[in-house]
C-alpha cells in the first residue's frame, strides 16, 4: 500500500513538473482563472479596486534579482488631501498570496477593514506568487528561480519590502502576519536594521518551530519524505494549481487519512469557513511555492528547530562554517517591540506547544487572543473574524499609535 502510495506521488509530481511553468494550468474546478488572468494581471484590478478602494501597484527588487509586487490599499472615502494612517504591511501564508486578505466581502475582510480604519495598507506577495512572478534575468522555467526557502522570503524580500515602504511614507511600520507570514516576520525581526522600522507586529496562528504540528495531512507527507522525492526527482517548484494538483491530494487520501473534507484534514477544523465561497477562494489559492521551502519547512517538522534550510554537513560547512544550520534566535528581537498574537484551538498548523515554545525564547511579553473553536484559516477568511480577532488586532495596532491624527 505504502509503496503504491510514492509510486502515484511521484508520477503526479512528475507530471505537474511537466506543466507547472505552464501559464494556462487548468484550474481546480474548471477554467475561470484563465479567464480572469487573462484579462487582468494585477491584483489591484482585479480584487481591491472593483470594490471602490484606491489601489496602486508598486514593485521592489530583491538583492538576488526577484521583482515583488506590493499594492498600496486606501480607504473608500478619504479624500487626497487627508493625512494617511501608519502603513501596515500585510505578510500572507504558504500557497497563498496578497489576496487571502481580500477575499470576503469588504465588511468581513482584514484588508479592507484596516483601509476603512484609516491605515496605510500595503500588500505583500513573496517570491514565486502569481503577482511576484518576476526576476530580473530569471523566468518561472528555470530551476534556479525556485532555489529558495522561507530563509530567503524572510532575509531577502522581507528586507526589501520593509526599507521601501518605510522609504515612501517615512513612518515605522505596522507587520501582520498569518502562518508562514509569521515565520518569515519573526525571522527578519531578529534583523536589527529590519526590527528598527517595525513599530509593532501581529501575528495571526504564530509558527517558528513546528515540531508538534497535528495535521494529519501534512505528517502523512512528511512519513512520506513527499519532500525529498520532489527535490530528488528534480522538481523546483510546487504548483497545486493543475490539472494533477486532485490527483496528489488523491495519492495522499489513500483511505488512512479521510479526505472528504480536505481542507480540514489540512488545517485543522476551521470553524466559521464559508462553504459557499469556495469557488471564488479557489480563482485564487492555492498560488505556486517552491519545493525547497516545502524541504525546509518539513527539515523544521523532523528536528524540531527555527534554523536556517539545513544542506547536509558538507555544504553547511561551506556556507554557515558549521556542520548544522545556524538558529534564528528569537532573543534577538528587541524586548520593546510589541506584539500581539491569535491563535487557535482548532488549528493543527500553528500547535499550542510550539507557540509556548515561541513565547518563551521571545524577551518580549505579546498580548494574547486564543479562540479556542478556531482553525487555521478561520484566521483569515472565517465569517465572524472581524468581531473575533481584528477588532482586538485594530485596538493593539492604535494603542500604539494614539498621537495619528486620522486614528
Ligand atoms: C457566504 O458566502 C456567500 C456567497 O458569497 C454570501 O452570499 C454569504 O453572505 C456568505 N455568508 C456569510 C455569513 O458571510
Amino acid at each position: 500500500m505504502a509503496r503504491s502510495v510514492v509510486a502515484v506521488a511521484i508520477l503526479v509530481f512528475v507530471s505537474a513538473s511537466r506543466i507547472s511553468g505552464d501559464s494556462s494550468a487548468v484550474d481546480l474546478l474548471g477554467n475561470s482563472y484563465i479567464r480572469r488572468q487573462s484579462l487582468d494581471s494585477s491584483l489591484c484590478a482585479q480584487l481591491i479596486q472593483p470594490s471602490g478602494y484606491p489601489c496602486s501597484e508598486h514593485t521592489v527588487q530583491t538583492k538576488d534579482g526577484f521583482l515583488l509586487a506590493l499594492q498600496r490599499v486606501s480607504s473608500r472615502t478619504g479624500n487626497i488631501r487627508q493625512q494617511r494612517g501608519p502603513p501596515v504591511l500585510l505578510l500572507h501564508g504558504l500557497f497563498m498570496a496578497g489576496d487571502a486578505w481580500f477575499l470576503n466581502s469588504p465588511e468581513k475582510s482584514l484588508g479592507f477593514i484596516l483601509a476603512d480604519h484609516g491605515f496605510d495598507v500595503w500588500v505583500g506577495n513573496v517570491r514565486g506568487t502569481r503577482w511576484s512572478h518576476g526576476h530580473i534575468s530569471l523566468s518561472v522555467k528555470d530551476k534556479d528561480f525556485w532555489d529558495w526557502s522561507w530563509q530567503e522570503l524572510a532575509l531577502y524580500d522581507l528586507a526589501e519590502m520593509i526599507p521601501y515602504i518605510n522609504s515612501i511614507t517615512n513612518s515605522k511600520i505596522f507587520v501582520v502576519g498569518h502562518s508562514q507570514g509569521t515565520i518569515i516576520s519573526l525571522a527578519a525581526l531578529t534583523q536589527p536594521d529590519i526590527a528598527e522600522l517595525v513599530e509593532a507586529a501581529a501575528l495571526l496562528c504564530p509558527i517558528t518551530y513546528l515540531e508538534h504540528i497535528s495535521s494529519r495531512f501534512v505528517l502523512r507527507m512528511v512519513h512520506m519524505h513527499l519532500d525529498q522525492m520532489i527535490l530528488a526527482m528534480g522538481i523546483h517548484q510546487l504548483n497545486f494549481r493543475s490539472e494533477w494538483g486532485i490527483s496528489i491530494f488523491d495519492s495522499i487520501c489513500d483511505g488512512r487519512i479521510d479526505c472528504n473534507d480536505l481542507l480540514t484534514s489540512i488545517t485543522g477544523e476551521n470553524c466559521c469557513f464559508n462553504n459557499s465561497r469556495v469557488d471564488l477562494y479557489l480563482e485564487y489559492e492555492p498560488h505556486p511555492s517552491s519545493a525547497k521551502n516545502l524541504h525546509h519547512l518539513f527539515q523544521m517538522i523532523r528536528e524540531g528547530t527555527f534554523s536556517m534550510y539545513d544542506y547536509g554537513i558538507l555544504k553547511n560547512l561551506k556556507l554557515y562554517g558549521q556542520l548544522k544550520p545556524p538558529a534564528f534566535d528569537l532573543s534577538n528581537i528587541p524586548k520593546s517591540l510589541p506584539f500581539w498574537m491569535a491563535y487557535g484551538g482548532n488549528d493543527d498548523l500553528a500547535d499550542m506547544i510550539d507557540i509556548t515554545h515561541t513565547l518563551k525564547e521571545l524577551l518580549s511579553t505579546p498580548e494574547l487572543l486564543y479562540l479556542e473553536n478556531y482553525g487555521h484559516v478561520d484566521f483569515i477568511v472565517g465569517v465572524t473574524a472581524k468581531e473575533d480577532v481584528y477588532d482586538h488586532l485594530i485596538k493593539f495596532f492604535k494603542s500604539w499609535k494614539r498621537s495619528s491624527s486620522v486614528m
